[in-house]
């Protein structure tokens, strides 16, 4: 699993905490996701290539630097919409595209109803953002689809994932490197996470 980091922050330990509980009401639920995406937006952003720029100081001029390239954010529909404000916070010219899957209760298998991504992507850093990796479906779908549009410098950003669906990612997307605030144990019959959060959607929009 190289492809994996796993962050290790007592802050984030601490919300993920908040967000497994099941007595956390929404609008506790929605900020410890927020504080949980900042601390994964800040460990992915790590990884980033910088351009050195000139910068003139009041004083005088000296090196600066820039992202070298641009970056995409991808939310999964719906859940995805949860991360997307922390990252935006971080870095606030990405562009940001949107994908809709709605993973079948019987199947597990994702159903596909939306895209819309800039039509540029092979230049671009695509981030896609799912509180969960699960089977590993939506992810795989998604990479399928932006990868088609050209992307080919890709990250995945998720909240818990499961070993199930990073050994599908790495079997089929193993340049895509996976950065999570856990790695819990295992997927249950019904493909949910153990032990989770629940459903993130719900969770997140109190649809429950
Ligand atoms: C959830 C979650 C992921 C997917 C993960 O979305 O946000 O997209 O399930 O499961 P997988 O790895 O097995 O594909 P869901 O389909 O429930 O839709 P929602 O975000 O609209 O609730
Ligand atoms: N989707 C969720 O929201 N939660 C899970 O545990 C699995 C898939």
């Amino acid at each position: 699993m190289s492809n994996l980091f796993v962050i290790n922050n007592p802050l984030v330990k601490r919300d993920v905490t908040i967000l497994r509980d099941k007595e956390t009401n929404t609008s506790t639920f929605r900020a410890a996701l927020n504080r949980v995406s900042y601390a994964i937006a800040i460990e992915i952003a790590n990884s980033f290539e910088l351009d050195e720029i000139e910068v003139q100081t009041p004083l005088e001029k000296t090196v600066g630097y820039k992202i070298k390239k641009q970056i995409v954010l991808v939310p999964v529909l719906r859940a995805g919409l949860s991360m997307v404000d922390a990252f935006l916070k971080m870095i606030p010219d990405a562009n940001v595209g949107h994908i809709g899957l709605q993973r079948d209760e019987i199947t597990l298998k994702p159903i596909d109803y939306y895209y819309k991504a800039p039509k540029k992507l092979e230049e671009s850093l695509t981030i896609v953002l799912d509180p969960m990796l699960a089977t590993g479906g939506s992810a795989v779908a998604s990479f399928n689809s932006l990868k088609q549009k050209g992307a080919n410098n890709c990250i995945l950003a998720c909240l818990i994932a499961a070993p199930e669906g990073i050994e599908k990612m790495n079997s089929v997307h193993p340049d895509v490197p996976i950065y999570t605030a856990s790695l819990d144990r295992q997927l249950n019959e019904f493909g949910y996470i153990l032990p989770g959060l629940g459903d993130a959607g719900d969770r997140t929009f109190g649809t429950l």
